[in-house]
């Protein structure tokens, strides 16, 4: 099987199993966990923050920044497919008390003035205060999609030129930094807090961090007990995510080379691919095009030994490149797909600069 779901699926490396087994550990709740100390103050470091806090998810990571920078009755704002919006089960409105106010985009970046637009009117005092602005990087639903950071620095500027404080999901912010050549510490600075998740690319088990203002992450500390996300010898993982900060983040770049050679192969095949949607990891491939509903596009794949998953647009499947695939897989992954999904006569050819429908 050739498994392109997603990233998450990585299994350690030697490497990263020799590190976790070394690990010095202590009661990480009570702040003696060496090797997470060691963890957060790496991780402060590369998201440009004061301090970062090592949480089990970034799922938690996400949920305890939004909890930080907003009161109850507040209003969220951010991308209509964001995952905060739509895989973290309500969680906004949940653990916070939280509107949530999205914004539609074709790929996951919105402009200064969609920002602008989404303001309730402060004076109104009918309407939920908008507080909070949030900005995905990569956008998972817009295909892996890297945003410019002076388009992070514009909506972050209009955002607090509105009294809104910016939170950062940067589950795969690494993948943004190697794709942009921008430092991922420049991206977090533009926001109040920053989630980065370890177990996607960078291939660590489990783990991700929020980081953000000394203060606040003392008020994260006291969330992320709350949530019940306080552990004792997490040093186990968290020597993972060392392990993976020092050889697993100038290799995205190979997940990104493959994702792009994978792209260009499918268009090549007549598949229905938007090459220059692959700015990162992500291949997404329009089954409606091929006159193919989605699940039955991933069951022929299945049988042809490839495994792809649903894109957040309707109809779109989605392959992901990482750790665990090599660019010998990704020749044979060429080879497959067409031959599981031909039969059905391409109806379109998104290859080119056309408009797409997802
Ligand atoms: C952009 C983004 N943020 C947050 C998460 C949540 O990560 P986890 O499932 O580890 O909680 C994901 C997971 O896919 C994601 O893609």
């Amino acid at each position: 099987m050739i498994d392109l779901r997603t990233d998450t699926l990585t299994q350690p490396t030697p490497g990263m199993r020799r590190a976790i087994a070394e690990a010095v550990v202590g009661d990480e709740q009570k702040r003696e966990d060496p090797t997470v100390i060691a963890l957060e103050e790496r991780g402060a470091d590369l998201l440009g923050h004061e301090e970062a806090v090592f949480v089990p998810t970034a799922t938690m990571a996400n949920q305890i920044a939004l909890r930080l920078l907003s009161e109850p009755g507040d209003e969220v704002v951010g991308e209509a497919s964001a995952h905060i919006f739509r895989y973290e089960l309500g969680g906004p409105a949940v653990h916070s008390g939280l509107v949530m106010k999205t914004i539609a985009t074709a790929d996951g970046r919105f402009t200064p003035e969609q920002v602008r637009a989404a303001v309730n009117p402060p004076a109104d005092l009918h309407m939920a205060p908008t507080r909070v602005l949030c900005i995905e990087n990569t956008h998972n639903g817009g295909g892996g999609r890297v945003w410019p950071l002076e388009q992070v620095a514009a909506v972050a500027a209009e955002a607090r030129r509105n009294g809104l404080a910016v939170h950062l999901d940067g589950a795969r912010l690494l993948n943004a930094a190697v794709a942009s050549g921008t430092p991922a510490a420049a991206y977090g600075r533009e926001a109040d807090t920053v989630t980065v998740c370890l177990s996607k690319g960078l291939g660590c088990p489990l783990g991700a961090l929020v980081a953000g203002s000394r203060e606040r992450m003392a008020k994260a500390r006291r969330f992320k007990h709350l949530f019940g996300g306080a552990m004792r010898q997490a040093g186990i993982v968290a020597a993972a995510g060392l392990y993976a900060f020092d050889h697993h983040v100038e290799r995205l770049a190979d997940d990104h080379a493959n994702a792009r050679r994978l792209a260009a192969g499918l268009a090549e095949a007549g598949m229905p691919v938007r090459l220059q949607q692959v700015e990162t990891n992500f291949v997404q491939l329009d089954a409606g095009a091929l006159g193919l509903e989605a699940d039955e596009a991933v069951a022929r794949l299945r049988t042809e030994g490839v495994l792809l998953s649903f894109a957040s647009r309707h109809g779109v499947l989605r392959a992901v490149t990482h750790l665990d695939v090599s660019a010998e897989d990704v020749e044979e992954a060429l080879e497959r797909i067409p031959r599981a999904l031909t039969g059905a006569a391409p109806t379109a050819n998104l290859a080119a600069d056309a408009p797409t429908p997802f």
